[in-house]
């Protein structure tokens, strides 16, 4: 056959069938894909300062530890409100022309997933410390301290942004820790890194392998809430297991006077709006709301730390408390 002897003519039917058979399985699809694939209309692009912090991100190798992704899966829950969609990744793009697309959904889990992680851990001053050692405020943590993003000044300019570390994590080092650009920009990033909300109306899908529910007493009680695993979850990043906080960031609940006090406005006030201004502390973002306490779990927490660390006063009721949250919320900042 003259075909099978004509080098020409097979070399280009074989590279028309590869081009061909490339842009209809691999490059068609691709483009389609694209097309069907925008993100969610509540979705904000990184800013430059983010940008810049997913470089540093990757350049620390978090994603050996930090997952991005929330797998419709029961015991992924508690790492955002639905699980992660296509569309989550849609603005993820090359990170330049030499390295491919970035979009650090991890596949270890040694340490948190970090989805929601800029609603759940929103203030700037705790990411600041957890970086500079996450030990000062994680006592059990085994993540690595990131102290080269960070410098010690003897004397710090004013447009310095100071790190309030105890004297006792500075390896005998003396002056301010001031945090570097590199690690405002990882903050900024982390920050950033918020799951966002579907369309109103839109359904999200169901979490799968549901575990079954603790089903409580027989007699169909509900069961009361437990003030020490509340305060766990939503306060001891922060104030600490032993309610003393972090000197000249965090203040200590333990006798304190808003706690023991009777101003359960401003109590309740300072959880569900947060609280700042006070020289010597960093900004309390507003935890309750945040986390969307119910007045059972706030009555819980309260009456958590007003029995605890020495702390001996009087309990409240959910009654009182509802009523009191229900006025603090007119007071929110819009
Ligand atoms: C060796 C594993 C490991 C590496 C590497 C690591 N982490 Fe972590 N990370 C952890 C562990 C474990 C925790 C939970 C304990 C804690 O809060 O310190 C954690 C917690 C966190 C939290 C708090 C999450 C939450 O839900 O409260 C943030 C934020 C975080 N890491 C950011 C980072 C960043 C940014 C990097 C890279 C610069 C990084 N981590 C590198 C293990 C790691
Ligand atoms: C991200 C860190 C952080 C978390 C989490 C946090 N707080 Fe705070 N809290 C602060 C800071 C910072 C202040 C001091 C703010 C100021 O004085 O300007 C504060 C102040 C307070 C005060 C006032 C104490 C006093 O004596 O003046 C109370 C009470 C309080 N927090 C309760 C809570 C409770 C309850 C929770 C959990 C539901 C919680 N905090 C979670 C950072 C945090």
């Amino acid at each position: 056959m003259e075909f099978f002897n004509n080098h020409k003519k097979l070399f280009r039917t074989a590279f028309l069938f590869f081009a061909g058979l490339t842009i209809l399985v691999a490059i068609l699809p691709a483009l389609n894909n694209q097309k069907n694939n925008k993100p969610l209309p509540g979705a904000e692009p990184l800013s430059a300062d983010a940008v810049k912090g997913k470089n540093i991100y990757i350049a620390n190798g978090c994603v050996a530890c930090h997952t991005q992704q929330v797998r419709n899966v029961d015991m992924d829950k508690m790492w955002g409100s639905r699980p992660g969609l296509a569309a989550d990744y849609a603005d993820i793009h090359r990170t330049d022309i030499w390295r491919n697309t970035a979009t650090l959904m991890g596949t270890e889990r040694t340490g948190p997933d970090l989805t929601d992680v800029g609603n759940r851990q929103p203030s700037k001053d705790w990411n600041l410390v957890h970086l500079f050692n996450p030990r000062t405020v994680v006592k059990e943590s085994i993540m690595p301290a990131y102290s080269w993003l960070f410098t010690i000044k003897k004397q710090p300019a004013k447009s310095d942004v100071i790190v309030n570390v105890p004297v006792a994590y500075l390896n005998g080092e003396e002056g301010k820790v001031v945090a570097t650009k590199d690690a405002l920009y990882l903050i900024a990033y982390l920050q950033s890194l918020k799951q966002v909300k579907l369309p109103d109306g839109t359904p999200a899908s169901d979490f799968l392998y549901k575990r079954q529910q603790e089903t409580a007493g027989a007699t169909g009680a509900t069961k009361e809430l437990n003030g020490t695993t509340l305060y766990t979850a939503n306060c001891q990043s922060c104030h600490q297991s032993n309610g003393e906080g972090l000197p000249g960031a965090f203040p200590p609940l333990k006798g304190s006077p808003v706690v023991n006090g009777d101003n359960l406005e401003l109590y309740v006030g300072i959880i569900m709006n947060g609280y700042s201004g006070r020289p010597g502390f960093g900004v309390m973002p507003p935890v309750g709301t945040n986390a969307s306490l119910s007045s059972a779990e706030v009555t819980a927490i309260l009456n958590h730390e007003r029995s605890t660390w020495g702390n001996n006063a009087k309990k409240v009721t959910e009654e009182e408390i509802k009523k009191i949250m229900d006025f603090v919320k007119l007071q929110a900042p819009k």
